[in-house]
């Protein structure tokens, strides 16, 4: 099938939530402009007011913001100072990128099905654990697999609906250090897939599946 892209249409706004290094926010945005992706990147938000990926926009000319949750007295009232910010910068998709905040269920209906989250296996398995833990408890269960998960993100933690995984083989050799650099090897390309399928209009949510048309 050919793909007409027409420059006239405008291209779906994605914000970035992400709370440390920024590597898969970068992945993102090449592949965005690589791929001729039909979305932009028009807002980056971190709630950690010196993390590396806010130094990581700046470099490649990305509006980018601090809002420090801690500056909030409620979950809800940080939530509502993100939504101003995203809706400022008309975005219609939010990528999680290593974001280490719970959203609540309010901000998660108000983009019901226009959430992305990457998790760093495969999931369900070894959903709940964060960064490096993540692979400890892989190479500890025997697992011979492994990978990343982009998911619509809903109100259960790492459950929401998947869009795509890769898989590599976990090796007889691997250490937890040596694992999460393959796995984001991976990750720099589940997301930017995922992103294009959604910018592409071909995902559809039928409850906990994903049909790609
Ligand atoms: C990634 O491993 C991602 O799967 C997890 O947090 C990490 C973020 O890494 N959710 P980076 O900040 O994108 O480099």
């Amino acid at each position: 099938m050919t793909r007409y892209y027409n420059s006239s249409v405008p291209k779906v706004g994605i914000g970035v939530l992400a709370s440390g290094r920024g590597s898969n926010f970068e992945a993102l945005v090449r592949a965005l402009k690589r791929d001729a992706i039909d979305g932009e990147v028009k807002l980056v938000i971190s709630n950690v007011e010196d993390a590396p990926v806010l130094r990581r926009a700046e470099a490649l000319e990305i509006p980018h913001v601090a809002i420090p949750h801690r500056d909030y007295k409620s979950r809800e009232s940080f939530e509502r100072a993100m939504i101003i910010e995203l809706n400022r910068c008309d975005v219609r998709l939010i990528c999680l990128a290593g974001f280490m905040r719970i959203l609540s269920p309010v901000f998660v209906r108000h983009y019901e099905n226009h959430i992305l989250n990457i998790h760093p296996s495969l999931l369900p398995a070894f959903a709940g654990l964060q960064g490096i833990e993540v692979h400890r408890a892989v190479i500890e269960s025997g697992t011979r697999f492994t990978g990343c998960t982009v998911h619509f993100v809903n109100e259960a933690v790492d459950a929401g609906p998947i869009v795509v995984q890769r898989v590599i083989p976990v090796r007889q050799d691997d250490t937890p250090g040596s694992l999460s650099v393959r796995v984001l090897i991976e990750e720099h390309q589940a997301y930017p897939e995922a992103v294009r399928l959604f910018c592409e209009n071909r995902l559809t949510v039928e409850g906990k599946r994903v049909i790609v048309g």
